[in-house]
């Protein structure tokens, strides 16, 4: 893991910009630091939740607008009911206006929406509008935003095995047949392509239960700003440092990534 504070090449002109065709297809994002945010501006928590939903928003503009094809961001872990129930209660509130106030429009830019997380024990409503915004959006044919909504990976991990030990016990899949894409498939993210680079804010260098399996190979850049205050210029600087990587997937080509297809 290289912190992109230190591996990040010198900006050119203040704004280096990623070079076409190295862009990953995939972006998994840790929106951290809303509440240090808030606290650095004596702001109360939620100003800094307020201000991460707009960075959200200016992310699906700013990958769309380079061409990314799917982005997923970690709203809301199987852990954060320990916060504070007033935290809590406001981070659902938020989640409840977001799908209300943008998914229309988000739509209307062909963008589709996916949710991955655990459902059963989210208030009936929640459940409803959660539903309603993948459906709506189900055709759309742009860029799919996967909301990470009371998602945590071992939680996902045992309810796929969950789903596929039933299989077995009834006699629909024998446990000698079972291969790694059963797994896949079992998962939340069943169909979607593994992350290609994991986005981290506010300094934290650690994965904090998101997407365990699909992060197997993925390139991991830590930014040290708070989310609120991620912006296009942040995003290329990541996207820059992923292009740099060179990805190996266990086997031996040492070209970096966005060399891959150009090179004998
Ligand atoms: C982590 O920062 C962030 C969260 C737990 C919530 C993320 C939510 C948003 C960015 C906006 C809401 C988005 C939707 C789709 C509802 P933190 O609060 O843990 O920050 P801290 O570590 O500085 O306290």
């Amino acid at each position: 893991m290289i912190s992109h504070s230190t591996s990040v090449p010198p900006m050119v002109h203040g704004h280096e910009q990623p070079t076409p065709g190295h862009l990953p297809v995939h972006i998994a994002v840790i929106m951290d630091g809303n509440g240090r945010w808030a606290k650095a501006r004596g702001l109360p928590r939620l100003e800094g939740h307020r201000r991460g939903l707009d960075a959200l928003r200016n992310l699906v503009r700013a990958a769309d607008q380079r061409g990314i094809r799917f982005v997923t961001v970690y709203s809301f872990s199987s852990e954060n009911w320990r916060r504070p129930a007033e935290e809590v209660s406001e981070l659902l509130g938020l989640l409840r206006f977001f799908i209300k106030q943008d998914v229309a429009d988000l739509s209307a830019r062909n963008v589709r929406i996916r949710i991955i997380g655990r459902r059963d024990d989210l208030p009936p409503d929640i459940v409803n509008l959660l539903r309603e915004a993948e459906t709506s959006t189900a055709d759309n044919t742009g860029l799919t935003l996967i909301i990470a909504f009371n998602y945590g990976a071992r939680d996902e991990l045992l309810r796929a095995t969950q789903n596929l030990v039933a299989r077995v016990v009834d006699g629909g899949l024998a446990v000698s047949d079972l291969t790694e894409q059963h797994l896949s498939d079992a998962l939340d993210t069943s169909g979607l392509p593994d992350p290609d680079l994991l986005i981290r804010t506010s300094g934290e260098v650690r994965l904090s239960n998101f997407l365990m399996w699909q992060l197997a190979y993925t390139e991991l850049v830590f930014l040290p700003i708070a989310w609120p205050d991620f912006d296009g210029s942040a995003l290329d600087g990541a996207l820059v440092e992923f292009s740099q990587r060179q990805r190996r997937f266990g086997g031996l080509n040492e070209q970096p990534v966005g060399q891959a297809s150009g090179q004998a």
